[in-house]
């Protein structure tokens, strides 16, 4: 068979691959993108993890849970009165289903207008060769392509607990607790990180007893103390039971459901019982069947692809973006190493500011920052202000029924230049994009003080926390 040439073939199509792809055809080059994620029909479902198991999904669950909870709790504030409540979880699942899929079809439909070639298998490493890199792709599409230049975004897999693999139907990876099909009784999650997290804010809302066992003593030990704080605190109240400091031990899982023994933070044995248990504790790179070896791709012990700051590889000519490198494994962090990657490729200079990629957990109260948190400041003797802004003084979210959380502004004592911005709240999520342009600015706490901000809105307790470092907020 005849072999396919590109300029650039790129080997997975999550955030960081189909983004390179894109980007890489829009700068002239005749690019393949091979992708082997196969929707329930076993056609093409591209958009990784991020689209079929992780940031889409999710989000959609999040977003019918919380509709019942404000249903089942807030509603009757506004004077909203319903008889009877009940949620439809197939419902809900098809829901999400349909929401995966327009995003799995927008992402081919971008292929088509950006004229990216897609193949439907898996693509692996079969040799170097004169001017480029022999791939082949196995599955719905057999092919043999060559790519001058070869972009990997392989992405993550769960990390499973040992003696405990996965077996999606009582015990759980990121996939099987989005495809719970009726609300347990009682479920168990290991790990309070953001999947543990957000998955138990959406069971939890819709009415299971949901308990968090987390291995380190403190919780969210990457967010700011104060904020993870305060996050905590709203957590308990609503009725996430989280134990911290605990030492998982033998998990047994039969039809009933799963016990779990642990030592709490004093060492006492402990047991849990639960119907399901989602085991989140981390996701690993993933380089299953790409056969690195084939071309001596290197990586390092934990199965990461090596890269430099440029995200190149050992190879010349092979670039690795997302997941499967080092740093954060978010979405939008692959993507714009996707975007960098394809502008290398082409001789620009692409670059991806790692000092201000924001992080979200969209629980409720939403938790999102960028930047240096106050103990990281701490830790490397900074001088610093901070100021905070209570949503409970902002009359938006007093209007919203959301007064819960705060913002909270770090800046350096002497240039005033933003060091880091730090939100638990009402959409957090959407905030956090001031706060980020304003740190790519470089700009100082007292350009956001000065800037209009519009009344009635949340984004004016940014502006009030960033007069706060200054001791002159005007609303508290
Ligand atoms: P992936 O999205 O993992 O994509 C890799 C793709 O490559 C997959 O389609 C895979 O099938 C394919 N592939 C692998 N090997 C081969 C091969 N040899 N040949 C062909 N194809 C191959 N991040 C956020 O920023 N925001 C969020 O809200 C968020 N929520 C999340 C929720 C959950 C439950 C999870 C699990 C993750 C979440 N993430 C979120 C993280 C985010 O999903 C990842 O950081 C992101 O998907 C990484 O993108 P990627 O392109 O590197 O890899
Ligand atoms: P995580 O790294 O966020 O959290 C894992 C947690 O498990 C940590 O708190 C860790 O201390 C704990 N842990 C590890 N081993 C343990 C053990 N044996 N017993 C008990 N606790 C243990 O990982 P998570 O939640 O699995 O998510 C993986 C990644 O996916 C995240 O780090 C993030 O990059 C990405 N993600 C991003 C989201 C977002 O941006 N909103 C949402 C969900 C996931």
């Amino acid at each position: 068979m005849a072999s396919k040439n590109f300029d650039v073939v790129v080997i997975g199509g999550g955030p960081g691959g189909y983004i390179a792809a894109i980007r890489a055809a829009q700068l002239g080059f005749n690019t393949a993108c091979v992708d082997e994620w196969k929707n329930a029909a076993g056609g093409p479902a591209p958009g990784g993890t991020c689209t079929n198991v992780g940031c889409i999904p999710s989000k959609a669950l999040l977003q019918s849970s919380e509709h019942f909870e404000h249903a089942g709790h807030a509603f009757a504030d506004h004077g909203i009165g319903l008889k009877e409540l009940s949620i439809d979880v197939k419902k809900m699942l098809a829901r999400k289903d349909t929401v995966v899929k327009q995003n799995n079809d927008g992402i081919l439909y971008l292929f088509k207008k950006n004229k990216v070639s897609f193949f439907h298998g898996r693509g692996s490493f079969v040799k170097a060769v004169d001017g480029g890199y022999e791939v082949a792709v196995a599955g719905v599409a057999t092919e043999t392509l060559v790519g001058r230049q070869v972009i990997v975004a392989t992405g993550s897999i769960a990390r499973p607990l040992s003696g405990a693999p996965f077996d999606e139907d009582k015990i759980l990876s990121n996939d099987g607790a989005l495809r719970i099909g009726a609300v347990p009784r009682k479920l168990g999650l290991i790990g309070s990180g953001v999947i543990g997290l957000e998955m138990g804010s959406v069971w939890r809302r819709l009415g299971a007893e949901v308990t968090v066992l987390e291995a380190l003593p403190t919780f969210l030990g990457a967010v700011d103390e104060q904020i993870a704080k305060e996050a905590h605190k709203a957590f308990v109240k609503q009725g996430l039971k989280i134990e911290l400091g605990v030492k998982v031990g033998e998990i047994k899982a039969d039809k009933k459901g799963v016990t779990v023994a642990y030592a709490d933070a004093k060492g006492g044995a402990q047991s849990l019982a639960v119907d399901k248990l989602i085991v989140s504790i981390g996701r690993v790179p993933n380089t299953t069947g790409l056969n690195a070896e084939a071309v001596g791709l290197k990586l390092d012990e934990r199965g990461a692809i090596v890269v430099d700051g440029e995200c190149r590889t050992s190879l010349p000519g092979v670039w690795a973006v997302g997941d499967v490198v080092r740093g954060p494994m978010l979405a939008h962090k692959a993507e714009e190493e996707g975007v960098a990657v394809a502008e290398r490729i082409a001789g620009q200079h692409g670059h991806v500011n790692f000092n201000t990629i924001p992080w979200v957990i969209y629980t409720s109260p939403e938790i999102a920052w960028v930047g240096e948190t106050e103990q990281q400041l701490k830790a490397r003797g900074a001088a610093y202000k901070a100021g905070t802004f209570p949503f409970m003084a902002n009359g938006r979210a007093r209007a919203l029924g959301d007064t819960t959380g705060m913002v909270k502004f770090l800046a350096d004592a002497k240039t005033d230049e933003i060091l880091g911005v730090h939100i638990v709240g009402p959409m957090a999520s959407e905030l956090i994009a001031e706060a980020v342009v304003a740190m790519e600015f470089k700009a100082s706490a007292e350009d956001i003080a000065r800037i209009c901000h519009a009344h009635p809105s949340l984004s004016e307790a940014t502006k009030e926390a960033a007069l706060a470092v200054d001791k002159r907020t005007l609303n508290f």
